[in-house]
């Protein structure tokens, strides 16, 4: 706040704190097509809109002189085992060079400046190692996770999961809803699809058990490749990153063999029943999504399961010695108010999505932290001044329904 106030006095106008005017400067800057793959979702986009009604169907009730002091945010948030300074991640998004040339580089660098958990995608446009590097995660002291599209190809899941463990990822975030794209008719009608567009995907690429099995040995990032080579590799990923199978709960032994004693996190769960199955799987947490509602139309607004789902998990018992399963939620995360809504379900933190994407579209790495940096601000003043004095007393109880008779 009080960074946007002093630079105005010297003529410097920040990029805008209006999400929606932002989205619409992003429009302007990107092809048609880059934007409605961010912007669209599954067929009428009814979950899309579910996402973002349902957290309107929950207010705050603010409490008054409680001696709250803007500092009292500082309280970290453990996730996996170590401490955050905020409640934020930021979600996985692949093909990022479609919104900016520094793609991935910049939202991961954005992301470690700010000690916010960065999630990096099997799609993403950049290799795991370069962006790892390049971000320099251990000199920020922040940290970096890998999120799987488990590929039928088990030597090339082992691959990814090994380069990503070498590298330093320290999460593995395994995602569950994209088994295939769902049906998105703005990509559709334009018959756009970024994985196939060359640009996309050199996080897979780039790894050799890739190119020995599906690309005769050439490297589709070489130089010397051509446009036909490029394609029938895109093509190749594709069908390994969503290859139209899915897996069943009994294969998550195979992961767990892979990633060895790493915390594993499952994205997409959606109901009790499965959170229950992550945990007897031996899984150390959800991470409860709909994917921004990108896959099934017609589900269920994430946040509308969220408080079933983490009281399941809150009421398991732990062994000593060991921490509670993890909770985490995106679908739908715009605001301050919205991220203190999740947590108050008892979230234990929460990843957001495009947001940043408009941020990174607009002004590169600046973009994304100055996003970030928003919805943290807003946060924390929105959280003082509602009486809360720290996290730990967010909590069901100072919200109301406002859909429940008086
Ligand atoms: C995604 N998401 C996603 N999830 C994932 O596990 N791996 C991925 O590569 C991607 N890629 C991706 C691309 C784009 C353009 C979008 C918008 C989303 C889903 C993402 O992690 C997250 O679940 C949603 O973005 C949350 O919804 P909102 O809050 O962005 O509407």
């Amino acid at each position: 706040l009080r960074e946007i106030y002093i630079g105005g006095l010297t003529g410097q106008r920040p990029q805008t704190t209006d999400l929606k005017l932002l989205e619409q400067q992003a429009r302007e800057k990107l092809s048609p097509e880059a934007y409605a793959y961010v912007a669209g979702s599954a067929s009428t986009e009814t979950t899309a809109r579910a996402n973002l009604a349902e957290f309107e169907k929950w207010a705050i009730v603010p409490r008054m002189l409680r001696s709250t002091t803007l500092a009292d945010f500082t309280s970290p948030t453990r996730l996996f085992g170590r401490d955050y300074p905020t409640p934020l991640i930021i979600a996985p998004m692949g093909v990022q060079a479609q919104l900016h040339p520094q793609a991935d580089i910049a939202t991961a660098s954005a992301a470690a400046e700010l000690q916010i958990p960065y999630t990096h995608s099997s799609a993403a446009s950049r290799p795991l190692e370069a962006v790892y590097e390049q971000a320099r995660f251990e000199e920020n002291e922040s940290d970096a996770w890998f999120q799987l599209y488990w590929p039928t190809d088990d030597e090339l899941t082992e691959s990814l999961l090994k380069r990503a463990k070498k590298a330093g990822y320290r999460v593995l975030v395994v995602t569950l809803d994209t088994w295939q794209l769902g049906w998105r008719p703005r990509d559709l009608d334009q018959a756009y699809n970024p994985f196939l567009t060359g640009e996309g995907v050199a996080n897979v690429f780039s790894d050799p058990v890739f190119v020995e099995k599906y690309c005769d040995g050439k490297s589709p990032l070489a130089p010397t490749a051509t446009k036909d080579d490029i394609t029938s590799a895109s093509v190749a990923a594709i069908s390994q990153l969503s290859p139209g199978v899915s897996r069943s709960w009994s294969e998550l032994a195979l992961l767990r063999k892979l990633w060895g004693d790493g915390p594993i996190v499952l994205k997409g769960i959606q109901s009790v029943p499965d959170a229950a199955r992550a945990i007897q799987a031996g899984m150390d947490g959800v991470w409860v999504s709909n994917h921004g509602g990108r896959q099934v139309d017609g589900a269920v607004a994430s946040l509308r399961q969220l408080h079933s789902i983490s009281e399941y998990v809150r009421g398991i018992e732990v062994e000593e010695g060991k921490e509670r399963p993890t909770v985490i939620f995106d679908s739908g995360v715009r605001t301050g108010a919205n991220v203190m809504v999740a947590l108050c379900l008892g979230a234990d933190a929460v990843a957001v999505g495009r947001p940043w994407a408009w941020g990174l579209a607009v002004n590169g790495q600046e973009g994304v932290t100055s996003v970030l940096k928003t919805i943290l601000a807003d946060f924390e003043l929105n959280s003082a001044l509602a009486g809360f004095q720290s996290s730990t007393q967010f909590s069901k109880a100072a919200l109301v329904r406002t859909d429940a008779p008086l």
